[in-house]
């Protein structure tokens, strides 16, 4: 199995198809966000990285670079990783490269999920109902997707060199968009 990438805007479905395909390939599925999440909540990182979150500002590159970094050591005998949140900047994903070159498995493909910003905006709005996350509300969000805009086109660019960009249609029924995502990466294993 290989490493991969789920990419996309807030809302796009990222954390709910990585967690799909996770558990149909056996990858291990790497959130970036749930990570700070939980670091947060066990009280292992400070004030200033909770009000990164809850502000919808990228927390400092070095933090999540030691952070991805751990998790990718701890997970070496994994049969494949998927990340979910990182990277996040043309530095992160550099940085990923270089990681992964130390292990000599790299990135085998950049699963973008595409959806509108509106989509995106309802999707969360729906999910704050519930989900207690601090960074689930309508200023916050407005937040997320401009830092997304900002960063997105570089880290596509680069992974679009690379050809191991793959964009999909993230509208639509849940389980059509994992179908079509498995056949992706199906495809790219099998080769
Ligand atoms: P992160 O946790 O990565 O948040 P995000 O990118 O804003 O994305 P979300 O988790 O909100 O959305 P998702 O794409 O996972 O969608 P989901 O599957 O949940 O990052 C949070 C923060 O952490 C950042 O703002 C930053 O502060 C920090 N951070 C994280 N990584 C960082 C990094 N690398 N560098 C610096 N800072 C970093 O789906 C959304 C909702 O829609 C769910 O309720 C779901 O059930 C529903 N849904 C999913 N698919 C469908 C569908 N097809 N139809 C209808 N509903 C659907
Ligand atoms: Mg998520």
């Amino acid at each position: 199995m290989k490493n991969f990438i789920i990419f996309g805007a807030p809302g796009a479905g990222k954390g709910t198809q990585a967690k799909l395909l996770a558990n149909e390939f056996g990858l291990v599925h790497l959130s970036s966000g749930e990570i700070l999440r939980q670091e947060i909540k066990n009280g292992e990182l400070g004030e200033t990285v909770k009000k990164y979150l809850a502000a919808g500002r990228l927390v400092p590159g070095k933090l999540i670079d030691a952070i991805m970094e751990k998790e990718i050591k701890r997970h070496k005998k994994a049969k494949g990783l998927i990340f979910d949140g990182f990277p996040r900047t043309i530095s992160q994903a550099k940085y990923l490269d270089h990681l992964l070159k130390i292990e000599g498995r790299p990135i085998a493909a950049v699963l973008k999920i595409r959806i509108t910003e509106e989509e995106g905006i309802k999707r969360i709005l729906e999910r704050a109902k519930t989900s207690g996350r601090s960074d689930d509300n309508k200023v916050t969000i407005k937040n997320r997707f401009k830092i997304y805009h900002q960063e997105m086109h570089p880290i596509l660019d680069y992974y679009r060199e690379q050809k191991k960009l793959i964009i999909i249609d993230g509208h639509g029924e849940l389980n059509e968009i994992f179908q079509n995502l498995k056949e992706k990466i199906k495809k790219i294993t099998s080769v």
